[in-house]
C-alpha cells in the first residue's frame, strides 16, 4: 500500500513549493498534476487548437509526450520547465481543465506517479478525484494579496515581466473558474487538514504537513 500525501490548493498558494519540499524530505515521488494541464495548453497553443474542440483537446492530453527528470519538465525533447510558467500557458490550463474529456484524458497518467515508496501529489482533485484514498489529505490557502506577492516574485526571479494589479485579477479569474467549474471543483477534500500559508514560510508549512503525516 503505496502512501500518498494530497496537496491541493488555490493558484500561487505556495503549493507547489511545500509539496516539493515535503516530497524531498521522505524521499517520495512528486507528481505536479498542474504542469501536466500547462503542457496540454502550451500544445493547443502552439497549434492553434480551438479552446472549444474538447474533442482535440482530449487527444492532445491522451498523447502528452511528457517527461519528469530531475526537476525539469519535457515536452518530446524540448525542455520547457520555464515556458510552461507563462501567464498567458497558466490561464489557457485553466480553461481547457474544465473540459471533462481532457480531465479523463489525464486520468490514468497521473495514477502512473503513485510509486514506491511514496507519493506526494500536487494540484486541485489530488484529494477529491485522483487519489481520495491518500494517507494525508491537505488543502492549502492564502489570501489572494499574499498570492499575487508570491506570483509577483515567481514570474520575475523566472525572468518575465509582470504588474500585480494584472495578476490580481487573474487570480481572481483563475479562482473562480477552478471554483465554480462543474467537473473537479477546487475544494477542500473530505478529512482534509486546512493550512493558511498568509504568515507562513514555505518550511514553517513543511514541518505542518510533516507532523500531521507522522501522526
Ligand atoms: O501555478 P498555479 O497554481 O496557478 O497552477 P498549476 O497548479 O500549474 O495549474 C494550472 C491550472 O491547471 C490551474 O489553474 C487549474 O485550473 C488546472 N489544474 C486542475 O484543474 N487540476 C489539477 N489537479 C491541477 C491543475
Amino acid at each position: 500500500n503505496i502512501p500518498v500525501i494530497a496537496i491541493d490548493g488555490p493558484t500561487a498558494s505556495g503549493k507547489g513549493t511545500v509539496a516539493h519540499k515535503v516530497a524531498d524530505r521522505l524521499g517520495f515521488h512528486y507528481l505536479d498534476s498542474g504542469a501536466l494541464y500547462r503542457l496540454t495548453a502550451l500544445m493547443a497553443l502552439r497549434r492553434a487548437t480551438e479552446l472549444s474542440d474538447e474533442h482535440a483537446l482530449a487527444k492532445l492530453a491522451e498523447h502528452l509526450p511528457a517527461s519528469f527528470s530531475g526537476g525539469e519538465i519535457l515536452l518530446a525533447h524540448e525542455n520547457v520547465t520555464q515556458l510552461i510558467r507563462a501567464e498567458e500557458v497558466g490561464n489557457v490550463a485553466s480553461k481547457i481543465a474544465a473540459l471533462p474529456a481532457v480531465r479523463q484524458a489525464l486520468f490514468a497518467l497521473q495514477l502512473g506517479f503513485r510509486r514506491a515508496p511514496g507519493l506526494v501529489a500536487d494540484g486541485r482533485d489530488m484529494g477529491t478525484v485522483i487519489f481520495p484514498h491518500a494517507q494525508l489529505k491537505v488543502f492549502l490557502t492564502a489570501s489572494t494579496e499574499a498570492r499575487a506577492q508570491r506570483r509577483y516574485k515567481q514570474l520575475i526571479d523566472k525572468g518575465f515581466s509582470a504588474n500585480i494589479e494584472d495578476l490580481l485579477s487573474d487570480l481572481k479569474a483563475r479562482d473562480d473558474r477552478d471554483t465554480y467549474r462543474a467537473i473537479a471543483p477546487l475544494m477542500p477534500a473530505e478529512g482534509a487538514h486546512l493550512l493558511d500559508t498568509s504568515n507562513m514560510t514555505a518550511d514553517e508549512a513543511v514541518e505542518e504537513v510533516l507532523k500531521w503525516y507522522a501522526h
